[in-house]
Order: C-alpha cells, then sequence, then structure tokens
C-alpha cells in the first residue's frame, strides 16, 4: 500500500497542493518518488514519448500493463495511477472491470484514469464500488481526438463550460478520488474546481486547480530535436540535450582510443 493513497490524496484539496507527473520506467518513477511527488500517472501517452506512435490511440492493455508494472516497482510512497488506454472501457462494463482490475492485479497499480465525463459515468460507478480507486479526466481528452477534430482548447464556449461543469459533477457522484482537466480555461478550472468535492488536478488548466500535473518528458526536456512546442508547459530542465552530448563525448573517446583507459580496465 503506497502511503499516498486515493483518500489521502482526497484529503488534500483545499488544503496543499497536489503535485503529479507521469513516468512510464523503473528507473524515472524511483526518482519521481524520491522527489516526493504525491501520484505518478503512467499515461498513454507514452505512446508517442516512448514508444514513437503519433497518437494515443494505438496503445494497447498489454502495452500499459508492461510500463505500469515497471513503474510500480519503482514506487513506494507515491500512489500510481495506470491509464485505462483507448477501447479499453468503451465496449461494456465487465470489459472495463476486467482490464482495469488486470492494472491492479497484475501491473501493481493503485488506481486507474478513465477519459471522459458523464458519458463514463455508469462505468466510473462500476470500478468504484468494486474497489477501483478512479481518476477521472475531463476538457482535452486526448483519447477522443479524432472525434475532437484535433488538440484544441475545451470549454471556450458557454454551451461547452456547462457540459464541463455538468461533466465534473457526474464524475463527482460515480465517486471518482480526484479530476484531471486538460486544457481549459482557467477561469472555468477555478469554477469547476469551487464546484466538486474532489481534488482537481490541471494541465493547461491554470493556477486555479488543487493541483498540477505535466509529462515527464516535456519537464525534463527529455524530447529530441522534435520538441511539441506547448503553451502550458514549463521545461525545467533539457535532459535530451544533456544526454546527446554525454553520449557525443563516449563516441569521441572511443574513437580515439581514450576510453577504456587503465581505471576502467581490469589488470
Ligand atoms: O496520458 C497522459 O499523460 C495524461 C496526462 C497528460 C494527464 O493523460
Amino acid at each position: 500500500m503506497p502511503s499516498w493513497t486515493a483518500t489521502r490524496i482526497r484529503t488534500l484539496k483545499g488544503a496543499s497542493p497536489i503535485v503529479c507527473v507521469t513516468a512510464y520506467d523503473f528507473s524515472m518513477a524511483r526518482i519521481v518518488d524520491e522527489a516526493g511527488f504525491h501520484l505518478v500517472l503512467v499515461g498513454d501517452s507514452l505512446g508517442m514519448t516512448v514508444l514513437g506512435y503519433e497518437t494515443t490511440l494505438p496503445v494497447t492493455m498489454e502495452e500499459m500493463l508492461h510500463h505500469t508494472s515497471a513503474v510500480a516497482r519503482g514506487v513506494g510512497n507515491a500512489l500510481v495511477v495506470a491509464d485505462m488506454p483507448f477501447m479499453s472501457y468503451h465496449s461494456s462494463i465487465s470489459t472495463a472491470l476486467e482490464n482495469a482490475g488486470r492494472f491492479i492485479k497484475e501491473a501493481g497499480a493503485d488506481a486507474v484514469k478513465v477519459e471522459g465525463g458523464k458519458v463514463r459515468s455508469r462505468t466510473i460507478s462500476a470500478l468504484t464500488q468494486n474497489g477501483i480507486p478512479v481518476l477521472g479526466h475531463i476538457g482535452l481528452t486526448p483519447q477522443s481526438l479524432l472525434a475532437m477534430g484535433g488538440y484544441k482548447i475545451q470549454g471556450r464556449k458557454p454551451a461547452e463550460a456547462k457540459q464541463l461543469l455538468a461533466d465534473a459533477a457526474s464524475l463527482d457522484a460515480a465517486g471518482v478520488f480526484a479530476i484531471v482537466l486538460e486544457c481549459i480555461p482557467s477561469e472555468l478550472a477555478r469554477e469547476i474546481t469551487a464546484a466538486v468535492s474532489v481534488p482537481t488536478i490541471g494541465i493547461g488548466a491554470g493556477p486555479h486547480c488543487d493541483g498540477q500535473i505535466l509529462v515527464l518528458h516535456d519537464v525534463l526536456g527529455l524530447h529530441g530535436a522534435a520538441a511539441p512546442k506547448l503553451k502550458f508547459v514549463k521545461q525545467y530542465a533539457a535532459l535530451g540535450k544533456l544526454a546527446k552530448d554525454a553520449l557525443l563525448n563516449f563516441k569521441q573517446d572511443v574513437e580515439q582510443g581514450s576510453f577504456p583507459s587503465a581505471e576502467h580496465s581490469f589488470q
């Protein structure tokens, strides 16, 4: 059991900011946990960040289970949340229960994340009533990319804002322990945060949420030359450049015969 359980994270609403980030493997998960984050999301963003797909749509249950197990092995204190991939919870409630159960039983996750609002509330109720903590996710939901017609800020029009408020209320009623708000105007995020009983976790949703989450590769500058330019991201390091420079130095040492030296050789 992690020290940051879903119920404990819920109690942080209005008391202390909730800090969350994605991770996809053992070593990074261990670093995130050592840094004292409350929640580690094994996001289906791994489709792009580590598997090289163009979107999250092709990500499979098996890929998510594989990476979730690795992350769970690296984490001791944070809550490990597995992102349910596209079409793993859509066809029926029993499919959703079966797949969410696999994340808990086989991969060691502590909770799952499900995209969507009111339309998913029956599924989410079934999960929470069967003992699986759920993190909701509304606003820009990347698994609905085709239906949304691209990655666009959501909730700018009054009707969209009203729908998002209703979605947040139905997730709250369905028993989620927190709700991710992605790419919505700050004032709408403030309104939703005030309206629901559970914490909101923002990504591109401004400063009024109860917590914040970013994608690990964006925070650490781990993308190569093709780094996406996203207004809501603050990059705290340039590890991609550091890694490339280190590899160029290693390559040069080998080419020039200066590695391995006596220091790195057995006598
Ligand atoms: O997949 C992911 O990384 C996410 C976060 C951006 C919230 O859903």
